[in-house]
């Protein structure tokens, strides 16, 4: 391992085995570790950027048995950075990356996924330790899971935020009711399937996480169907690269203004990206996709093919995933990523269904505490 500062000390190369990694005098200044920059006991940055000088630079640098010691000027500061974290944090060769790229953290999948459903027992969640460590990584991974063996009292979907988070109240309510009576005489409205979605587009910001859970089913199908909408976009891409791009650089508008005094818009794109093509969210909702008006003119066509390719995409079998939700089985979304629906009804009987909405930054911090909690455990 050795280290070199360019001349004007503006930036260090850090040559190790693994690779060679190089930073910025300025990056590596604010992002200093010790005890006047960061907060020792909850990580918080004590300096703004207008604390450090714009002319910061690196007067001397060296190894020793703590790491790299960096002394900056004109602060005539020295900080110690250890060699581990700098090669975790290093930067720059991301720029290669392909349009629609996904985080090392998102699985994609089809129908392939039937048969290994991620499937957890609410019990098993709510003793904490492993079972919620794995079906939290399962369900950041897969942007869904299935929950079963919960009871059957009205309320118990709360059991399932509880888990990661807090519940996003909406016009809705903290929850709502799916309630289904299938009998012959409106088994053609009620027991209808609805095509893929994801839910509420029109709000800003979206729920980005859905929960369905289970009190009643007697009446034959209805299943649950779930559909990865980043698998789909990256589908269309495959197939016609013109439709993803034409879907992705230009918003749509969602609108539900259906109850007095409610009047909810949102002005996004069906399939959006990150500044850096990073594929961050898909909505897909045909019941509240208003008149679409920021598609250029000589764009608008080529827009509606597109949006007709990712339709039948959404509604291809070989995408879907279905699952039948059983009293006191429920499952969760990511409500920007993974489309859910309905199957048709062919019996008769009832379906009470409750939902709620919550976030899935909640999900994440979970993820990430338990993640850091084995690392702690291991050291
Ligand atoms: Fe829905």
């Amino acid at each position: 391992m050795k280290i070199q500062v360019d001349d004007a000390g503006n930036v260090l190369t850090l040559t190790r085995e693994n690779g060679t990694y190089q930073f910025h005098a300025i990056w590596l200044r604010d992002n200093a570790q010790d005890a006047d920059t960061r907060a020792p006991g909850n990580g918080q940055r004590l300096i703004a950027l207008r604390d450090i000088p714009a002319a910061t630079h690196i007067s001397d640098a060296r190894l020793d048995a703590n790491g790299v010691v960096i002394t900056f000027a004109p602060e005539e500061k020295t900080v110690v950075f250890d060699v581990a974290w700098l090669t975790q944090h290093a930067y720059g060769a991301q720029s290669d990356r392909p349009r629609g790229w996904l985080g090392d953290d998102v699985s994609l999948w089809d129908a392939k996924l039937q048969e290994q459903v991620p499937t957890w027992s609410l019990p098993a969640l709510e003793d904490g330790g492993s079972d919620l460590k794995s079906w939290v990584e399962d369900v950041t991974a897969y942007g869904f899971g299935k929950i079963t063996g919960g009871p059957t009292d009205e309320g118990a979907l709360f059991r399932i935020v509880d888990l990661f988070g807090y519940v996003r109240e909406t016009n809705y309510g903290r929850h709502f009711e799916v309630r289904t009576e299938v009998n012959p005489t409106n088994l053609a409205f009620t027991g209808l399937g609805l095509q893929a979605h994801t839910d509420n587009p029109y709000r800003d910001p979206v729920p980005t996480v859905q929960v369905l859970y289970c009190l009643e089913s007697s009446a034959t199908g209805g299943e649950n169907m779930v559909v990865d909408g980043f698998a789909a976009a990256h589908r269309l891409k495959d197939e016609n690269p013109a439709y993803f791009d034409v879907l992705a650089n230009h918003c749509a508008r969602f609108e539900y203004s259906g109850e007095d005094g409610v009047c909810l818009t949102s002005r996004r794109p069906l399939i959006e990206l990150a500044p850096d093509g990073e594929l961050i969210g898909v909505r897909f909702n045909n019941r509240s996709l208003g008149a679409v008006t920021d598609v250029p003119f000589d764009q608008m066509e080529l827009w509606y093919a597109a949006y007709r390719r990712l339709g039948e995409i959404i509604d291809d079998p070989a995408m879907e995933v279905t699952f039948r939700l059983e009293p006191g089985d429920a499952f969760i979304v990511d409500n920007t990523r993974v489309l859910h629906a309905r199957k048709a009804y062919s019996g008769t009987g009832t379906r009470w269904l409750q939902g709620c909405y919550a976030d899935k930054d909640g999900l994440r911090s979970l993820r990430d505490a338990m993640r850091r909690a084995t690392l702690e455990a291991a050291e």
